[in-house]
């Protein structure tokens, strides 16, 4: 009787997954007696079993596709969106698992994916992780899946508006996602020159950032390129929600203060990356032409770049010889270029930002590049 083992791709989608599913696919067949079951769009099609089989010709042809092909969604076990209404699934989840008779299911997502699996794997389900996410923001692993060909995406984009921002003598500021970390941002800043990048790290100085800029003026350079993350908070921000928060402790013990709470964090998430406050800011403050783009989407689409075809394929094809040596309740890591399980509760519910000490910082430092701080 063959082992069958489910699959399915959830949260935000990357460049990297088809190369993903397709190693873990290949390895299954190339090991012999498994049959690979593809769940439709995340925990949605776990919660309607909602599967298709992923025997050979659905894996050929998919290394060079961007997206998943099982689709995905942002639905999680508890909270599934089923005729619209938003239910608690894990249950039918878990039943769907049985009745499928999986010896094991493979999640590829990001942060939330981790820790959903993590939950079911505390309910008794055998899950194995992958580190799937353009924002590279999962601990315990040296990249994640995606990120490579993202920043390949945004490093083009700021290598594009160079020479637009250079002919109109204009401040230029690329919007980079990343959530809560900077890891996208100060790549494609470096590998794009970017003249300042600012990060969800480094609480940024408005004028220090316009003092950066007005020094490349007086250099005979008219024009910049500021990469900012889509989670970067200016320090005014910073010190403004940190007041609003000790005054919400003080003045509401007890009342209301966990929904003002909540408010002020809503507000804080809105005011961060507020690119185009900071636009009109820079704008004041050099008296130049400033204009924004948002990148979105685009670094989460297409084809994936062949760092992360590679990197899919070794820890694909790991993740499946794992999966046949009965590994568990583990996410598959890439630690100093090994491929490694990690138990999940290591993972799950953390957030990998950079360290105030990370070489990237010192290197963009050291390029002249400017992080928004006073000099
Ligand atoms: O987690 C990947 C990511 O692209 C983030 O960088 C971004 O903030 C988020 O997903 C966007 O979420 P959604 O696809 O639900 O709009």
């Amino acid at each position: 009787m063959a082992k069958r083992i489910g699959i399915a791709t959830v949260g935000g989608d990357c460049p990297g997954t088809n190369p993903t599913i397709r190693a873990i696919g290949k390895t299954l067949q190339s090991l012999g007696g498994y049959e690979l079951i593809g769940f439709q769009d995340g925990f949605l099609g776990l919660a309607t079993n909602d599967t298709i089989p992923l025997g050979g010709d659905a894996l050929s042809g998919i290394l060079t596709t961007g997206g998943t092909i099982l689709g995905t969604s942002r639905d999680r076990p508890e909270s599934v969106h089923l005729d619209n209404q938003v239910v608690d699934a894990t249950e039918t989840i878990q039943k769907n698992i049985k009745q499928n008779r999986l010896d094991a299911l493979v999640i590829l997502g990001g942060k939330e994916a981790q820790e959903s699996a993590y939950k079911l794997s505390q309910r008794g389900v055998r899950v194995l992780t992958m580190p799937l996410t353009i924002d590279n923001d999962i601990v315990e692993t040296d990249a994640t899946i995606g990120y490579y060909s993202a920043t390949s995406v945004a490093a083009e984009a700021i290598d594009r508006l160079h020479s637009t921002a250079y002919s109109h003598h204009r401040i230029i500021i690329v919007e980079v996602m990343g959530r809560e970390t900077g890891w996208l941002t100060l790549a494609a800043g470096l590998a794009g020159g970017a003249d300042v990048i600012l990060i969800p790290e480094i609480a940024y100085d408005e004028e220090a950032v316009a003092g950066a800029i007005l020094n490349r003026l007086k250099e005979g350079k008219r024009f910049s390129i500021v990469a900012v993350s889509e989670g970067a908070i200016s320090q005014d921000n910073r010190r403004f929600f940190e007041h609003a928060r000790e005054i919400n402790r003080k003045l509401r013990k007890g009342k209301d203060e966990e929904q003002v709470t909540r408010r002020l964090e809503a507000l804080e998430e809105q005011a961060a990356g507020n690119t185009m406050h900071l636009a009109h800011q820079l704008r004041r403050f050099t008296g130049l032409e400033t204009r924004v783009t948002i990148l979105g989407y685009l670094q989460r689409g297409g084809v994936p770049s062949a760092a992360d075809r590679v990197m899919a394929t070794q820890m694909g094809t790991a993740c499946a010889v794992m999966v046949h040596k009965g590994v568990t309740g583990c996410m598959v890591a890439m630690q100093n270029q090994a491929i490694v399980p990690v138990p999940l509760e290591q993972v799950a519910g953390n957030v990998k930002r950079i360290p105030l000490d990370h070489s990237l910082l010192s290197s963009a430092r050291h390029v002249g590049t400017s992080l928004g701080e006073q000099p």
